[in-house]
């Protein structure tokens, strides 16, 4: 799945990685790969193990057993902060924007390590900051066009929609210009035309950026539509992942048969990426 010819490691892989909370396993033995450029969607019921994955990439959580590699580091020690460095940004399930600051002042907070209540009041106090603030601020107008909100720069969040919220959660993680950027249920909450702006922004984002999308979906029809590969988790474990037709070709297929026995078949002769574990 990497470029061909490459010699670069994945920029995520997940190495046979297993989450245990108390006796509840939320992952059992997941390992994927998320190449350069590309968008991986992770799909699967509620309680599938979604969000937790994501929280394992993001050091949010620590694997139980297994091993989490970003661009072939192995994340095992790192912290969630830590992460920004090495180029992962994440947005929350929830949308968590400060409500008393504008719009723009919550973009900007996406460029700092650990964004802390109070930290940009702070900031704006110190004379020699001044400069470095409206550097900073000039990032997230520039960001905030991007993603078509340029001109909500100083309204609180509060007065915009749910959809547009969503955009500004997307500028506050693209300020950090992330070379993977996880997404938790983007599409959860928007409309059909929302979530068709929101694929042609994230298609245009990445065309641009080369960037690496692993994005957490709720919405099936959402995920098959933008992502280049689909994983498929159900009760933690990895059941299915390869190219969107594919893994639903797969879907169908498995009512009939099974889920074809063996596992771990090296390749299905004719290259279709699917597996099937
Ligand atoms: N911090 C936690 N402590 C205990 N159980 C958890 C925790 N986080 C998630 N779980 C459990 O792990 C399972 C997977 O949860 P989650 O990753 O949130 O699923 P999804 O995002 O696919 O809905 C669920 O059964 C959930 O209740
Ligand atoms: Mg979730």
């Amino acid at each position: 799945m990497t470029a061909a010819g490459s010699t670069l490691p994945p920029l995520l892989e997940l190495r046979d990685v297993r989450v245990a909370f108390g006796g509840l396993t939320a992952l059992d033995g997941v390992s994927l790969s998320v190449p350069r450029g590309r968008v991986v969607g992770v799909i699967g019921p509620a309680g599938a193990g979604k969000t937790t994955m994501l929280d394992v990439v993001c050091g949010r959580v620590r694997p139980t057993s297994g091993e989490v590699l970003v661009r072939g580091i192995s994340l095992h020690g790192h912290r969630p902060q830590q992460l920004a460095s090495l180029g992962v940004a994440r947005t929350l399930q929830r949308l968590g924007l400060f409500s008393h600051l504008t719009v723009a002042e919550n973009v900007m907070a996406g460029a700092v390590r650990m964004p802390r209540a109070g930290f940009l009041p702070t900031l704006l106090a110190l004379p020699r900051a001044d400069r470095r603030e409206r550097a900073l601020r000039a990032r997230a107008l520039a960001v905030l066009d991007r993603v078509g909100l340029a001109d909500t720069a100083d309204l609180l969040p509060g007065r915009l929609s749910h959809g547009d919220q969503k955009r500004v959660v997307l500028a506050r993680a693209l300020i950090a210009e992330p070379s993977l950027l996880l997404l938790d249920e983007p599409a959860a909450g928007l409309s059909a035309a929302e979530m068709s702006e929101l694929s042609a922004q994230l298609a245009t984002l990445r065309a641009a950026d080369a960037l690496s999308v692993m994005l957490v979906e709720h919405r099936v029809d959402f995920a098959m539509g933008l992502c280049d590969d689909v994983v498929v988790l159900d009760s933690g474990r990895l059941i299915a992942q390869g190219p969107p037709a594919v893994v639903a070709l797969g879907a169908f297929d498995a009512d009939g048969d099974g889920d074809g026995g063996g596992g771990g078949e090296a390749g299905d002769a004719d290259g279709d990426e699917v597996a099937h574990v």
